[in-house]
């Protein structure tokens, strides 16, 4: 009863920024992603048939208690009417820094309930375990699937209608993503934090939540088409008004700091010279800059001039979460 996946992380080009369940971890409103790699998370889980806790490693280390509760409340989910399973064993590693603001959390809990599922024999469909993964993270929902990815808010109160779907595969549009990691400020609010913090004292929280609704059927129509000034336009607008609805909370929430904002001037500077590109912001101060293939060097040379600019990291479409057979090990 022991197995191994891979999952990668996403990144939202319509966002995710509230809750219409905070227990059972509804989105108020759907999403569109693109999953990336090569970066991934690995995750083994072995269970014992032992009765006890659950065992969680992160990277090396002991998961931090909070950490580990979230995972042992997503494979409770799973081990419901089989108590034969026992105590969980799990292992995982990034293989990407978790300071890269890259919701290490979506390629996590979606490798985790990958492994699981396998090391359970349990042949749970793709939305089954769409539904699980976002009980442990929203944006993980969307990383059981590669390419572009929609999550689905849902209308159902036990949330079995709140799962993502694929829309296109990784290979339908080459883009490629370079990450600006700019200086960590002070720490950062944790996205659940975050976003229930706005939906609470935010005057600007139900206009954005109508908004994303309008945003998701154009997004679809501008991926199917391989509309790059759309998409520019609209990602760039999304997680603006993510973040211009953050800012109104009470007190605000200030993901960016001076290079976030500095980054986001020279993406639009290169858009204004021909190069295409545009920027997307999640909740931390780093950039990930989407581009044509062609324009990778330039938009990372672009970024690395911008002060406060530590590292570049480059990413591509990628694939979905897989379990790896005896001989990927
Ligand atoms: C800004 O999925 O981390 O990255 O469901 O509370 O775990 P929880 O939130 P999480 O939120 C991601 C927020 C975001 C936007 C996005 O990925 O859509």
């Amino acid at each position: 009863m022991r197995a191994t996946a891979i999952a990668h992380p996403n990144i939202a080009l319509v966002k995710y920024w509230g809750k219409r369940d905070s227990v059972r971890n509804l989105p108020a409103a759907g999403s569109i992603s693109l999953t990336l790699g090569p970066l991934h998370t690995r995750t083994e889980v072995a269970f014992t048939g032992a009765q006890g806790p659950d065992r969680v490693e992160l990277d090396g280390e002991e998961a931090e208690p909070g950490a580990a509760r979230r995972v042992t409340a997503v494979l409770d989910l799973l081990r419901h009417g089989r108590p034969d399973l026992g105590a969980a064993h799990v292992r995982s590693r990034n293989d990407f820094p978790t300071a890269a603001g890259l919701a290490s959390s979506s390629s996590g809990f979606a490798a985790l309930v990958v492994a699981a599922d396998a090391a359970a024999s349990l042949g749970l469909s793709p939305s089954a375990l769409s539904i699980l993964a976002r009980r442990g993270s929203g944006s993980a929902a969307r990383s059981i699937f590669g390419g572009f990815v929609r999550m689905e808010s849902g209308v159902r109160d036990d949330g079995e209608d709140a799962f993502a779907r694929p829309l296109a595969p990784a290979d339908h549009w080459p883009l490629s993503v370079c990450i600006a990691l700019t200086t960590e400020g002070a720490k950062k609010v944790p996205s659940t934090r975050g976003m229930d913090h706005t939906a609470q004292t935010s005057p600007y929280h139900h206009a954005w939540i109508a908004d994303v609704d309008r945003m998701l059927p154009e997004a679809e129509a501008i991926i199917a088409a391989r509309d790059f000034d759309g998409l520019a336009r609209l990602a760039e607008a999304s997680a603006l008004r993510m973040h211009a609805s953050a800012l109104a909370a009470d007190p605000g929430v200030l993901y960016w700091n001076g290079a976030t904002v500095e980054c986001m001037h020279a993406v639009r500077h290169l858009r204004s010279q021909g190069c295409p590109a545009f920027f997307t912001i999640d909740a931390g101060p780093h950039v990930k800059v989407f581009c044509a293939p062609a324009s990778t060097a330039a938009v990372e040379e672009a970024l690395r001039c911008v002060p406060g600019v530590r590292d570049v990291l480059h990413a591509t479409p990628a694939g979905d979460a897989r379990a790896l057979g005896t001989e990927d090990r």
